[in-house]
Formats: structure tokens, sequence, C-alpha cells
């Protein structure tokens, strides 16, 4: 049976050029897209750039331009970077200021009003007399009351992830001026938590596959007990509030972010002619929806926006959370501020984006930090992507070329050596297949190395450079073997390293379109053509990079 599998990737704000943490959060939801696609399932991958709310007008009043143009300025870029560069498989990939999302993101809000979810109170808030504006989520900073961190945001503190209560940070000062704000009344609308917290709470208890940290993190909320949250803001960037007399006022950004899961799925069922095919996702007990994205992300995917779908009622909740946790760079924490970033576009322009994958997935920071180093990404490139991976492959593929023009075909499989390393090679998809259902992509990922170490194990024993001159017909069967295997490779690797899957593909004559999470036939493999899959990095590469990091636009 074919499953429904949404995969719902988090939506990067459109306010600076991703850097290579947001890749290593993200990496994941292609891996599970591509794998889940292979074996036969219907796969929606959703995401979009995040455009509304502060973190965008705070960037465009800094650069003295209007919010819309940092939005499109970055949402052009990160089509260009995550799907043509990293060639991230999206069914569809959008942005929070289409006209379909302002429409569905309202029409939600409208229905949680009148379901008496949402409802409207008078607070007090801080407001800047300088810039005359009230100082929501990014416009103010302060010490977080959890955790002590000096510069947590309204909204959010970064070093304890804790969601904020903007009136209760510690020393508040205007981003903007640095003035200390005063605080004036203004009303807004409310999620009502509490009244969702007992489901929510069931719903947490009873769900499995989510990262650790997500159920920690998630658990930890609800025996504090929730409070109804703001979900509206004093600002003018943003989605208007449905009801009249609220125009001065927008929807909270990560209010109709997190809707955007949903308006998008709606979008891709219009653009394919379907316009109901969304509902086969999201109105479906047995489809799986998977939610990758950063640790920071985590209440607002496990309490923010199940809530909403609680609330609205008959929509199907998240099912695996996969939060990932920070990757450093040379230990560092990633940084804008302090210009401590290795910037996507920058990489690409320099390297194969196979490489990156590879690094992000081999070492990403999935259960605990990982660190990017740029000697630590030169020697698992060279030692381990090249010289394991692309070494075997090649130095096989050109020796059967060479030497066996006609092709190669595998006459028996009896021989112990030749029935272990087939069998390897076949075990490995359902091994691999589960670690990526799992979300536990490393392990996924070794399962795939093994069978390529045992491989280069097995052609040095094997060693038909040898054979070949007494035996000929003994070479071609081990050759035939691990020619075999470099099929299976193939496609194995295709979720993780979907370029070089193609290349692999071309090479032995199978259809990259048409390959399937499964054993491939024994045939006659020919080979035609055949170049290496991968460049080398060498030091001079790495140093033009090293004295680029401080770059920030
Ligand atoms: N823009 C948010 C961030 O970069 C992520 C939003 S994920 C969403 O942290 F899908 F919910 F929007
Ligand atoms: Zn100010």
């Amino acid at each position: 049976m074919k499953r429904k599998i949404v995969v719902a990737a988090a939506w990067p704000y459109a306010n600076d050029s991703l850097h290579l943490g947001h890749v290593a959060a993200l990496i994941g939801s292609d891996v599970l897209a591509r794998y889940f696609r292979l074996n036969g399932d219907d796969v929606l991958m959703v995401s979009g750039s995040d455009c509304h709310g502060t973190p965008i007008a705070v960037t465009a009043s800094h650069q003295g331009v209007q919010p819309l143009v940092i939005a499109e300025k970055y949402h052009n870029e990160f089509v260009k970077t995550l799907i043509g560069g990293l060639g991230f498989s999206y069914d569809i990939y959008s942005k929070t200021t289409t006209e379909n999302h302002c429409k569905v993101v309202q029409e939600i809000f409208q229905k949680l009003y009148q379901k008496g979810y949402i409802y409207s109170k008078i607070e007090e808030l801080p407001y800047c007399e300088n810039c005359k504006k009230f100082l929501p989520d990014r416009y103010i900073e302060g010490e977080c009351p959890i955790c002590h961190f000096d510069s947590a945001r309204g909204d959010q503190c970064d070093n304890c992830g804790n969601l904020m209560d903007t009136t209760k940070l510690i020393n508040p000062k205007c981003k903007i001026c640095g003035g200390v704000p005063k605080w004036r009344q203004s009303e807004h609308f409310f999620l009502k938590l509490s009244a969702l917290q007992d489901k929510l709470k069931d719903w947490v208890s009873a769900s499995k596959g989510w990262r650790i940290n997500a159920k920690k993190f998630t658990a930890n909320l609800l025996d504090q007990g929730l409070h109804d949250r703001a979900i509206t803001r004093d600002i003018e960037w943003g989605i208007p509030i449905p009801i009249k007399g609220y125009e001065s006022k927008r929807i909270y950004v990560w209010f109709e972010a997190v809707c955007g899961y949903l308006s998008v799925s709606k979008e891709w069922s219009i653009s394919i002619g379907k316009k109901d095919e969304w509902k086969k996702f999201w109105e479906n007990d047995k489809a799986i929806h998977f939610y990758v994205h950063g640790k920071d992300n985590i209440p607002f995917h496990t309490i923010f926006w199940p809530a909403v779908l609680i609330a609205l009622g008959d929509l199907h909740l998240p099912d695996r959370i996969l939060s990932s946790e920070y990757l450093t760079l040379e230990k560092r924490q990633f940084s804008k501020s302090r210009q401590w970033a290795v910037w996507l576009p920058d990489f690409l322009e320099k390297f194969d984006p196979e490489t990156l994958r590879y690094y992000l997935i081999a070492n990403g920071p999935e259960t605990s930090d990982a660190d990017f180093s740029w000697d630590n990404f030169q020697t698992l490139t060279n030692s381990e992507l090249i010289g394991n991976f692309g070494n075997f492959v090649y130095r096989v593929l050109s020796f059967i070329k060479n030497n066996f023009p006609e092709g190669v075909q595998i006459q028996e499989t009896k021989d112990g050596k030749a029935k272990k390393f087939l069998d390897l090679a076949q075990d490995a998809f359902s091994s691999t297949g589960s670690a990526i259902e799992a979300g536990r992509f490393r392990e996924a990922l070794r399962c795939v190395l093994e069978v390529v170490e045992h491989g280069n194990r097995y052609i040095n024993d094997a060693a038909p450079w040898t054979t070949i001159k007494k035996d000929r017909s003994k070479a071609e069967n081990d050759l035939a073997v691990a020619g075999q295997v470099i099929k299976c490779l193939a496609i194995l690797i295709k979720p993780f390293l979907p370029k070089s899957s193609e290349r692999i593909c071309n090479d032995v004559g199978l259809d990259f379109s048409k390959i399937e999470w499964s054993y491939p036939s024994h045939n006659l493999i020919v080979i035609s053509n055949i170049s290496p899959l991968y460049k080398r990095i060498e030091t001079s590469d790495i140093e033009k990079q090293h004295s680029r990091l401080g770059k920030t636009e």
C-alpha cells in the first residue's frame, strides 16, 4: 500500500542568506522525501520562505528599504541555493506573501475566533516613545527571566529556547534606538492554549518517533501549564486581522508561518489542477507527517501548530518531530552579528553541493551539537566520500570498461564471498530505509557506507587486475558482482546524494528517473562512459574560503 507522506520543512526567514546551520537542520527533509518517493509512496514535501513579522521588518528598517524588498531578494536567493544548488526536492516551495496564504490564514483565524479559541484582551505592552512604536518580538531585547541570558528577544530566548512573555523581560531595550520602553495599553487576540492543554497532553503522550529534544522540551512546557498567547502584534508588516477595527495590527508571524504547511499544500493542489488533492494528505488518519527544523523551532511545532490543528478539528496532527541540535563553526556558535558563518551562496560558488550534503548528513547535529570545521570538511570529503565511495565506484567501473568493453555478467554467486557481498547490499535496502524512516540519517548513511567499505575489501581481495591474467571468467564474475553492488549503491545513495546517484546510474545503465528502492535485477553491465565522481578538495580551495568567513552580504 502506498503511504501518504507529508514532509514539512521549516520556512527560513527571508531576511538574510542561509548559512550551513540552516542546511544542517533542513537536509533531513530532502533525505526523507527522496527516500519515500523511491519507495513508491506518495510524498508531499512542502516549505517556503517566511517573509513577514519583525525579523523582516527590523532588517528592512536597518537597511532603509521596504520589507517586501528584503523578502523578495532572499526568497529568490533561497530558491536558487536550496533548490538549484543543493537539489532539495520540494513538491512546492512558496512564500508567506502569497494571496493564497493570506486567505488560508485569515480563514483559520476566523474559524478559531468563531469557535472561541481566539479571544481579545487588553494588555500593557512595551512602547518606545522615541521610535513611536510598540516593541513586539525582535524590536525588543532584554534579560531572559528564566535562564538570565542577556539578549533574549521579545518572543523567544535564543539561549534556552523558551517562549518569552515580553512583559517579563528584565531590563528591556528598544532594538532600534536602545531606549528604555514605557508601557502602553493595546488590544490583542489570544490563542486559548489553556483550553487545549489536556488534548495536547494526550496527543504528546501517545506520540512516537520524535527526537528526544522535542519530547523533553514539550513535556516540560506542558508540565508547567500552558498560558494563552497573543497571536497579533502592533506592526504594519504581516497578514491583516480579518476582523473590523484592528487595521493597524497584524497576525503574529509564527501563528501564520506554521499555517503555511497547510496553505501551501492547498496551493500545490491548485497548481497540479486537482484542488482537493491536499485532503488526501491532511484529512487522512493514515498519512504520516514529518516536521523537520532546528531546535529553536520546537515549541511552535509541538504546541502552537498542533493546538491550531486540534482547535480546527479533522486535520492530521504531526507524527514525527525531527528537531536538530545546533551546528557550530570551528567550535563556535554561528553568529550573524559577529560575522561568524559560512554562507550557503558562497559555499556553493566554490564547492560541489554533494560534498556539503555528505558532510552535514554524516556529521550532522542530529542528537547533539555537531561542528563544521574546514579541516574536517576537507578530510571527510577526501578520505570518505572520495577515498572510499568515489574511488570504489570509479575503480571498479573503469576496470570493467577497459577490460570488458562488451560488459560483464554474473555467472555464479555460490562463491561464499560473492554471496555475502550481494546479500549485504540487498540487506542495506531495509536497514537504510528503516533508519531514514526513523529520522536517523547519520545511521542510515552509515548503512550505505558499510557496503562501500565491504566493497573495497572485496575488490582488493579478489584483485581482478591479477586474476584476469590467469582466469578471465573469475575476474569477470568478481567484477560483475562488484558492478551489481554499485547498481545497488546508485539507488541507496539517492536520498543522500542525488547527483552522485544520477551520475552512477548513467554509468551503469540504470534509468535514474525510474529506479526504485529495491534490489535491481542482475543483468549485463556495460560501461560506456565513466569519469571520477568528485574533485578532491585542496588546501588552497579551503584557504580562499576561510578568508571570506566574515562576509555577510
Ligand atoms: N522562520 C522560522 C525560523 O527561521 C521558521 C518557521 S518554520 C514555519 O526560525 F514553517 F513554521 F514557518
Ligand atoms: Zn526605540
